[in-house]
């Protein structure tokens, strides 16, 4: 029976370019929407920028124009962007519509009707040059907890949170003013009055992820569900509402809704209803989204969804993030890569097919090594499957294929065989297992046509219905596994499409071999890729972020030694840092140790009587005499060790990799022997 299947990937923000972190989502859902379409489903994809919010205002503000302007600019480089990359929507829109503002009219006032919106006022800090309330990200100060200076509004560096306005010393990072205490009224959507729908909702057969379940569970149903703040004071750039002039709904309102105001765009430009749609139990809604956003579309949504009487998502689709090289993306390094930097220089297909190839269906983090993905591209994609057509590509314009199957020894049964597995991995959205199972058959198809040497057969005229076969066999099982792989590999699918002259439209063609017919010119479909161009990729978005980069940044990260070296160690919760008590001591004496080639024996104080013996393997770097005086940060509840020269109690901090080149930390004078280090 043939489904009927709405599915939406996150909206893109309008305030910058889509990057590869932003495509492993974009790629993963336009797999699955091509994969239902080719199996007969009728499917649509929609998508839209994301238009609205302080982040937008503040940008056009600063480029000198009207966020409208600003808004469309964004949105033709987006759908450039994705074009490059084979992802195709079934229509593309903007929160910015007629059609958004209306339905958001009408979810709030479902809200107001159910009794769940309530008003409180709330203290904020307030630019009072840039005129604007501001959100935690556009503050900055000193940790209230740790003194650390330039933290962001809402945590430090050392794990603590806090609210913004508890930070010392704040500024705004919009104008750099001080920003002051503002009462302003807020909406607020009572979320705990949903609590039983939400709780059941979660809980529902295959909505989401068993682990994402878990999350929700432990982390928010467990407690009462916090007041949703759903409106922003003016000035803002978005709807203001109605019902409550001066004040506009938050970014996060009105963006869901943005998926019903574009598929609403979509029906009206294809004769079709809304209510088919989005009101239609025979209608499956499936969302992509990005861990991060798992709160929003998992608890808000449904319970906007539910009150305004509209369909809940059959399932929410929640992948990781990207890192590059096992690391964050990164600007300085090259890692943060924009869309258009990859396309300048490498293809498409190359990054579709490895994202492929390590998308499951759980909520992981993938890793683009660049090793791996030059590797996957050349060995599997090119070596196995592309390579498949070019061993007997210049022969088959000439044989065609034969008008029965010849015997190929069970290769393409097999292959028909394996379909099943492979579309219910695609269906689960577990891209990877579908890739591997494709790239066991041509393991399996490849020894064939080595074994058969068609390249001898051409040679000798007594062969040519060998040929003939031969070029049969390889050219269905190229075909075959072409159609398996055309949901990740679109181009791929248009290639061999016209060179065997038969469009690919659905996963059926893959059961039936075609026969009797000619086969156009051989042109070579995916070179390998070229490790320079993904270096130049690199240098490319180096260069992009120097660009956008302080000098003052700049000039430590050109000092900065990578990560790579020694990369950071399991992640600790701030209970595990706080076992390590580190003090600050003053080196009371220091000495060279006889026979100890690396040691220095140190008398350290914590203050008052409190003195503790601890052997330094900082020889080759420092005097001894030199060190007498100083004030060291030191592990001061390591278990003591017996050392060949005495007991060491305890460890003096320092970086470094040994030898001359070990630094101790210090510590601003003032510090006081015995003190803590937080
Ligand atoms: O996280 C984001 O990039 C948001 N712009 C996603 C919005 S998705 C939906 F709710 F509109
Ligand atoms: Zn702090």
């Amino acid at each position: 029976m043939q489904r009927k299947i709405l599915v939406t990937s996150a909206l893109p923000y309008a305030n910058g370019p889509i990057h590869i972190g932003h495509l492993v989502e974009y790629i993963q859902t336009d797999i699955w929407v091509r994969f239902q379409k080719l199996r007969g489903n009728k499917c649509l994809y929609l998508c839209a920028d994301d238009t609205h919010g302080t982040a937008i205002m503040i940008r056009a503000k600063k480029e000198g124009r009207s966020e409208e302007d600003l808004i469309a600019s964004m949105s033709e480089s987006h759908q450039k962007d994705f074009a490059g990359f084979g992802i195709e929507f079934d229509h593309y829109g903007s929160t910015n519509s007629d059609e958004n503002r209306k339905l958001c009219g009408q979810f709030w006032q479902s809200l107001r009707d159910a009794d769940l919106i309530t008003e409180r006022s709330i203290e904020q800090l307030y630019d009072p040059e840039a005129n604007t309330f501001l959100a935690d990200r556009f503050v900055r100060g000193t940790c209230p907890k740790c003194g650390l200076l330039d933290q962001a509004g809402d945590n430090c560096n050392c794990g603590h949170t806090y609210s913004p306005t508890e930070l010392i010393d704040p500024k705004s990072t919009l104008s750099g003013a001080t920003p002051v205490l503002k009462n302003a009224k807020h909406l607020f959507v009572e979320l705990e009055q949903l609590r039983g729908f939400l709780t059941q909702w979660v809980d529902s057969e295959d909505s989401l992820q068993t682990e994402v379940a878990n999350y929700l569970k432990g982390h928010f149903l467990g407690d009462e569900l916090r007041d949703w703040d759903v409106s922003r004071p003016s000035p803002y750039f978005g709807f203001e509402i109605p019902d409550a002039p001066g004040n506009y709904w938050y970014v996060w309102f009105d963006a869901p809704i943005g998926y019903i105001a574009t598929t609403e765009q979509w029906c009206k430009a294809n004769n079709q209803t809304l209510d088919d749609w989005w009101k239609n139990k025979d209608c499956e809604i499936h969302h992509f989204i990005g861990k991060d956003i798992t709160y929003f579309h998992t608890l808000f949504w449904p319970g906007m969804l539910k009150t305004a009487g509209y369909s809940l998502p059959k399932k929410v689709h929640i992948h990781g993030f990207l890192t590059v090289n096992g690391e964050k993306m990164s600007k300085s390094k090259g890692t943060f890569i924009a869309a258009e930097t990859y396309l300048n220089q490498t293809n498409p297909s190359y990054l579709r097919y490895f994202y492929a190839s390590k998308l499951s269906q759980r909520v992981e983090d993938i890793d683009l090594g660049i090793e791996e993905f030059a590797r996957k591209v050349n060995t599997d994609l090119v070596g196995k499957v592309v390579n498949l057509a070019s061993r007997v590509g210049k022969f088959a314009k000439q044989t065609g294929l034969a008008e029965v199957y010849p015997d190929d020894g069970g290769l393409f049964e097999n292959a028909v065989a394996a379909g099943d597995e492979i579309a219910s991995a695609y269906e689960t959205c577990d891209y990877a297992r579908a890739i591997r199972r494709i790239m066991e058959l041509a393991d399996a198809a490849n020894p064939f046509v080595e074994h058969a040497k068609p390249w001898e057969m051409k040679k000798d005229p007594d062969r040519q219905d060998e040929l003939r076969d031969v070029c049969t066999v390889a050219l269905n099982l190229f075909r075959q596994l072409t159609i398996y792989l055309s949901p990740v590999l679109p181009d791929l699918a248009t290639q061999c499409s016209e060179w065997l002259d038969e469009p690919i439209k659905s996963w059926e063609q893959s059961r039936t071999p075609l026969l009797g017919t000619q086969v156009g010119a051989f042109r070579r479909m995916l070179d390998r890729v070229q490790i320079e161009d993904l270096e130049k990729m690199i240098e490319d978005s180096k260069a992009e972020s120097d660009e956008t980069t302080s000098d003052v940044a700049k000039q430590f990260q050109d000092s900065d030694q990578p990560l790579k070296d020694e990369p950071l160690a399991d992640e600790i919760g701030i209970e595990d840092f706080a076992k390590v008590d580190l003090r600050v001591a003053r080196v009371i004496s220091a000495e060279h140790v006889p026979d100890a080639n690396k040691l220095l024996k140190l008398e350290l104080s914590l203050g008052g009587d409190e003195t503790r013996q601890v052997f330094a393997g900082i020889k080759a770097a420092y005097e001894p005499e030199k060190l007498v005086g100083r004030l060291v940060v030191m592990v001061a509840n390591l278990k003591p060790r017996k050392m060949r020269f005495g007991l060491s109690e305890g460890m003096v901090t320092a970086a470094g990799p040994g030898g001359e080149d070990v630094f101790i930390l210090g510590i601003d004078e003032g510090a006081k022997p015995g003190q803590r280090v937080h």
